[in-house]
């Protein structure tokens, strides 16, 4: 299982370095390849020789060490690892990671990665009850790092309570489940639709909607974390493409359609765009002048709808369509009769009136609509409805649980 991985652990200054050491020599022995960064405080509870006499390779310790950064950078350093494992990871390192810091080699691949992250917190069990831990646990919760421990116990401070490291064998056990699911849907292609379209009324102006893209990237990014090959296809917003997926960027419906149809073949296709359903057909080659005559009027015509053209792609259909319905009235009725309309597999039901807050916001709260009937999810956030969506599709391919 774990033969031919690649672990990156990250050794964090905390009494529990030591039980590192047998974690690397358990992932050793189980055929894992395994790189350490050593903190400088880690340094101060274990040594590099251990580290590297047990890993079979140097320690890296300093961001800013030429040799390092000529070998080895910090991006490419995570970017060859399959998992990267903070163990102990510290109450400090924890707020680093929350924060974005990268003030350090270990803080710095942390934040550069696009991998899945396990972290096994080590700290008092003050430190660990502290509002700001818990707080920045929840932040990184939220974003899809993991957790092992910690467990509850005698502490080498002399307290007493919930603070002490994983075993080795817990975390070893959390190693493996990680890994299982960081590849659920390895080898599948999926298409992922993301923003809004812009549709030109002139050279300098168009008719937009109110999408940021956050709902779409954040379902791109869980589709990649589990390990599928992910495309996305967006309209203009002002995120950063995911990491570890390939992202094509359009502005209209027709530019989508295209870059859609370019991509099938592809086993599961998500469409969380907010494409404009009407063009300007009135579309103007030059600026339009405010000259004194009447405002124009603009002539719409209909978009390509591309939900229901992949739906209905025969033999490139994907076997599992996924679309969006964002009403702001009657939103199962209206999610139904999508859902028969466009010929998709399963339609994501969202509220998007004002006091919703979904266009833009960071929550949205999804109603699952399937020829099995309706889900009702809670409202969460928008990274968490992208995680259980993508682990409903690896069901899905995995002949478990329909939707
Ligand atoms: O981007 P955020 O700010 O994070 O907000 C998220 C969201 C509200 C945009 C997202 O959760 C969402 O609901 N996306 C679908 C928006 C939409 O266009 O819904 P619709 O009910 O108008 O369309 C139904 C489905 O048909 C959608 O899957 C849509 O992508 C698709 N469609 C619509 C029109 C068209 N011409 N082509 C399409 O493919």
């Amino acid at each position: 299982m774990l033969q031919g991985k690649r672990i990156l652990l990250v050794v964090a200054g905390g009494i529990a370095a030591y039980k590192s050491l047998e974690l690397v020599r358990r992932l050793r022995e189980r055929g894992a390849a395994v790189r350490a960064i050593l903190t400088r405080s880690g340094a101060e509870f274990v040594t590099p020789l251990s580290l590297s006499a047990l890993t079979e390779d140097k320690v890296y310790s300093e961001l800013f060490d030429l040799t390092d950064e000529q070998e080895m950078g910090h991006i490419q350093l995570s970017r060859d690892a399959d998992l990267l494992v903070v163990a102990p990871a510290t109450a400090d390192l924890l707020a680093k990671m929350a924060h974005g810091r990268a003030d350090d080699l270990a803080s710095t691949a942390l934040l550069a990665t696009d991998k899945p992250v396990l972290a096994a917190p080590a700290m008092n069990v003050r430190m660990w009850e502290h509002p700001a831990t818990q707080a920045n646990l929840e932040t990184l919760k939220q974003r899809g790092i993991l957790f092992t421990g910690p467990n509850e116990g005698a502490m080498a401070c002399g307290e007493f309570g919930p603070g002490r490291m994983a075993e080795p064998a817990e975390i070893l056990a959390a190693i493996e489940t990680a890994l299982a699911a960081s590849s659920r849907l390895a080898g599948r292609r999926v298409l992922v639709t993301s923003g809004p379209t812009h549709e030109a009324i002139d050279p300098v102006r168009y008719i937009a909607n109110r999408s940021s893209g956050k709902q779409g990237h954040a379902i791109a990014r869980a589709l990649a974390g589990l390990g599928a090959e992910t495309h996305l296809v967006t309209g203009p917003v002002a995120l950063p493409d995911p990491p570890g997926v390939s992202v094509t960027h359009v502005e209209s419906a027709e530019e989508m359609l295209a870059a859609c149809r370019a991509l099938l073949p592809v086993e599961a296709a998500v469409c969380a765009a907010a494409v404009a359903d009407w063009k300007v057909e009135s579309r103007a080659g030059e600026k339009l002048k405010k000259d004194g005559s009447a405002a124009p009027a603009l002539v719409l015509a209909p978009n390509p709808d591309i939900l229901a053209s992949l739906s209905e792609a025969g033999n490139q259909r994907p076997s599992l369509v996924v679309g969006f319905a964002a009403e702001t009235q009657s939103l199962i009725e209206n999610a139904k009769a999508k859902l028969a309309r466009k010929g998709c597999d399963w339609i994501l039901a969202n509220d998007v009136a004002p006091a919703s807050g979904t266009f833009g916001g960071e929550e949205n709260e999804i109603h699952l609509v399937s020829a099995q009937g309706v889900e009702d999810w809670p409202r969460m956030s928008k990274e968490a409805v992208a995680r259980r969506l993508a682990e409903r599709i690896a069901d899905h391919f995995e002949g478990g649980k329909a939707a």
